[in-house]
Formats: C-alpha cells, structure tokens, sequence
C-alpha cells in the first residue's frame, strides 16, 4: 500500500486529516504544506469556469489541471475526481482512471456514489488504483439545490450502509459531504477507515473545503464555508498599487528594464 495512504489510515481517532483542492501548482505549492491530501475537485467547474453543475466538467479538465497540481504537489496524497460519466461501467471506470493516473502522476482518485457504482470501485481496486469514496450530497447527480443529507432514518441507515460497503471494496477514506452531525458521526463510528467532512460536523475524522472558499476568493454564501482570510483585499492592494506607479510613470523604473 502506498505509504502516504497508511499514514491516513493510521490518522483515524488520533489526529484530524487535513484536505484542502487546489487546481494549479501555485495554489498546490501553498496548499501541501499544510494538508496530508491534495484534492483536485471537479468543484473547478463551479469555481474556475462559472458552471452551474459539476456535470459539465470533462476528463480533459480534470487531467489538464491535475497536471499543473502536481508540479506543485510535493508531500501529500494527490486525489484526482473522476468527473460525471466517466465511471459509468467498469471499463469506462478502469480506461478512464487508468489515464488520469498515467497522465498526471495522481495517487488516487475519487469516485461519487455508494451502492449504485460498487462494481466499478470493486473494479478499480482489483485493478491496483487507489479509490477514495464521497457519501451524501453528491454534486454530480444532484437535481435542483443542494439539500443536507441524513435526516430521516431511513437516508441514515442507506449512508451507513453504504459506507460500510465502500470500505469493505477497499476505499481508503470517503468523503461525507453535508451530512447532518448526528448521521456523520454514526457513520465515522461505524468505520476503520476515516471519514473526511465537509459542511458534515466536527465528527468526521478530517475535513476538506475548496481553497478558494476559505481564503474568499471566491463568493460563496453555502452555510459551512468559513472564510478563513479575505485575500481579495490583498490582490486589492497589490494591483492597485501596480495601476497607480504605472500611471504616475513610477514603474518600470530603470531597476526593471533592460
Ligand atoms: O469537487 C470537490 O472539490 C469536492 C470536495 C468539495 C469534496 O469533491
């Protein structure tokens, strides 16, 4: 098993796992110094290029930017998701994965859903490609808002039941996203392998947000996001400054010019 893989697992009720996206290698330079994974989310649809459904992010997306990530990436597990239809048999899962791994050096990749694409993580994981599974609100099949999930009995008894069957296939970790605390913790209780939250309670074994959220250069009003600094004051700055000494002639002094 890939070492940086054992040492999440090894993680699990003794210190949180940290993950954070990053999409180029400037954000992954920052990011993994301080994350144990690097996720490559299909959130980049939303983020990077206005989209209104994950659906419509391609595999060429996802490999383009994981590419530029993983020049950045240099001591967490690099996580690449598999984008909308692309998992949708087991060899479409397997060709698929199999060119993302290859082309962009990733360790991992994750796929969303429980029961419904069992075969095709079983497949993959018989295949030697490291799988990390996603359990409650699921982007890629989401119809209309995004609601919270495991409120109801019965949505908590399926999401444990489907984490359950996620780890007996032989994911390492699952993302459990917006799921109610009670249900989030029930469901990391019930693992060996961690849970990695997000908008899911401090109960989960980690937690992961989108960057560009918690540093609040993207505007996003979803209740679980904290934005952690407002580094668009900082852009601000800088180019305000920039707009100023070139209009007022005072860049590029002689120090910038040949
Ligand atoms: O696409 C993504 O960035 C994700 C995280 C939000 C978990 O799946």
């Amino acid at each position: 098993m890939n070492t940086k893989i054992k040492n999440i697992l090894n993680k699990k009720n003794k210190s949180k796992i940290l993950c954070l996206t990053a999409y180029s290698k400037n954000f992954a330079e920052l990011v993994d110094k301080y994350v144990d994974i690097t996720l490559i989310g299909d959130s980049l649809g939303s983020v990077l290029y206005n989209y209104d459904t994950t659906k419509k992010v391609t595999l060429t997306n996802m490999i383009d930017h994981s590419k530029s990530v993983r020049l950045g990436v240099k001591k967490s597990l690099m996580v690449v998701d598999m984008p909308f239809n692309t998992y949708r048999s087991n060899l479409s899962a397997y060709k698929n994965a199999k060119r993302v791994i290859k082309e962009t050096k990733c360790d991992a990749v994750k796929l969303e859903g429980g029961k419904k694409i069992i075969t095709q993580i079983k497949y993959l994981i018989k295949k030697k490609i490291p799988v990390m599974g996603h359990l409650g609100l699921l982007p890629q099949s989401a119809k209309g808002k995004f609601k919270s999930k495991g409120k109801s009995t019965r949505e908590t008894k399926q999401l444990i039941k489907d984490a359950l069957l996620l780890q007996s296939s032989g994911v390492f970790a699952i993302v459990i996203e917006c799921v109610k605390a009670a249900t989030a913790k029930k469901i990391t209780q019930s693992l060996k392998i961690p849970t990695i939250g997000i908008g899911s309670s401090v109960h989960c074994d980690g937690q992961v947000l989108v960057t560009d959220d918690l540093i609040g250069l993207n505007s996003t009003k979803i209740r679980f996001v904290k934005k952690f600094i407002n580094i668009k004051k900082y852009i601000n700055i800088g180019l305000k400054k920039f707009s100023k000494d070139v209009k007022l002639k005072k860049y590029p002094t002689k120090k910038h010019s040949y």
